[in-house]
């Protein structure tokens, strides 16, 4: 509780910016999220009573807006890797003239920081008309949505009052993990020992997040580059390709710079005829599973003279270093929670930019915090 209230707590605490005072909030409101779902002592998620069986939806559709979307899409491979659980997944504004065929007991996942966002809520509203079970994850617990939801899973990221989202992505992502895990078990894709194992990379968040904020210097410095830059590049695979788009969205909000996101294998699609020195690259590419193959795209990047900026951990520091410009190097986790712990710099970077170009970094143009019009 006393936590909950330091998370929640209205003032810039000394930060330049309320985007800089809620990044600091990164590791609190993981804990605190985590604080709700998951029973430490038996290492298990606990979700809270639902009036449908997770264990019996054929499938599950996900939809949001902005960067909760981008947190969405991380929960689909997820649920698709751990749950083994078909999901289809869209931005609420297409979703809700979309018309899918559904099978009734599909599973809707609505990700929504405020709860009141009108297409998400359209979307909600379409979805429950086909008689899917509607579960939101909400960091607005008394707001439309939740009312209007079978089941509401918090996000505790107490208020984000700087326009541009933080910390709530990081709790929608713990949520988002958490249920994966339900899931799982529920269709038995997941044992005792492999519950034990992800629990556990989630209850190491919080300090491993902590420890991101020693990276400052070096994110300082990628951002003198990316600053100068008219357009950038961003790159990721797999759950790291989510956090690219996370990572572009914010510099282009905030800092008023062209960003785009790439799956980095597609890049030789199109994107690599951008290329040249005055196009910096940034990369989210810590060891997981698809480090190598991230690699060789990025080493595809640098041969046509581009200039790499790498996010990576201590496992894949060695071989990044033989080829980017810059990187920030964070400390190794388990594949599963890589991505959230590998969005705090995405952010953080964004943040940085935005400061160099001296922007209104709270209240960016043409933007609201929550938008209630279609
Ligand atoms: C606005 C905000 C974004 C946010 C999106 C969805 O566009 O500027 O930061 O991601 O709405 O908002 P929601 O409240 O539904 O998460």
């Amino acid at each position: 509780q006393t936590t909950a209230l330091v998370a929640g707590a209205i003032g810039k605490d000394g930060y330049r910016h309320y985007m800089e005072k809620e990044l600091h909030e990164h590791p609190l409101v993981i804990g605190q999220t985590l604080q709700r779902l998951v029973d430490p002592a038996s290492r298990t998620v606990v979700l809270p009573d639902m009036p449908f069986d997770l264990a019996s939806v054929p499938r599950a559709v996900i939809t949001a807006c902005g960067s909760a979307f981008y947190a969405g899409m991380i929960g689909r491979y997820w649920l698709e890797d751990i749950a083994r659980l078909p999901v289809d997944i869209d931005v609420a504004s297409e979703m809700r003239y979309r018309n899918p065929p559904l099978t009734s007991g599909s599973l809707g996942v609505l990700v929504s920081q405020s709860g009141e966002t009108a297409d998400t809520l359209a979307a909600l509203r379409s979805l429950r008309e086909k008689a899917v079970h509607i579960l939101s994850i909400l960091n607005v617990e008394q707001s439309t949505m939740a009312r209007e939801s079978a089941v509401v899973l918090g996000t505790v990221a107490g208020p984000e009052i700087s326009v541009a989202s933080t910390k709530a992505f990081t709790a929608q992502l713990t949520v988002l993990a958490c249920l994966t895990i339900a899931t799982a078990r529920a269709r038995g894709t997941l044992d005792t020992a492999g519950e034990e194992a992800l629990v556990a990379a989630l209850l190491d968040l919080p300090s491993r997040a902590a420890d991101v904020f020693t990276s400052g210097d070096a994110i300082r410095r990628m951002a003198r580059v990316v600053a100068e830059a008219r357009d950038v590049l961003y790159l990721g695979r797999g759950s790291m390709f989510p956090v690219a788009m996370e990572g572009a969205l914010k510099l282009k909000e905030i800092s008023y710079i062209h960003a785009e996101a790439y799956a980095a294998g597609e890049m030789k699609h199109g994107p690599i005829s951008l290329i040249d020195r005055t196009v910096p690259i940034v990369a989210s590419a810590p060891y997981t599973p698809l480090f190598d193959k991230t690699l060789s795209n990025l080493q595809e990047a640098k041969a046509r003279g581009g200039r790499l900026l790498v996010f990576t951990d201590t496992k894949g520091a060695d071989r990044v270093s033989a080829i980017a410009e810059d990187m920030v190097v964070l400390p190794h986790v388990h594949d599963f929670v890589a991505p959230i712990l590998q969005t705090i710099p995405v952010q953080m970077l964004a943040y940085e930019v935005a400061v160099l170009k001296g922007t209104d970094v709270d209240q960016p143009r043409n933007l609201a915090k929550s938008v209630t019009v279609e």
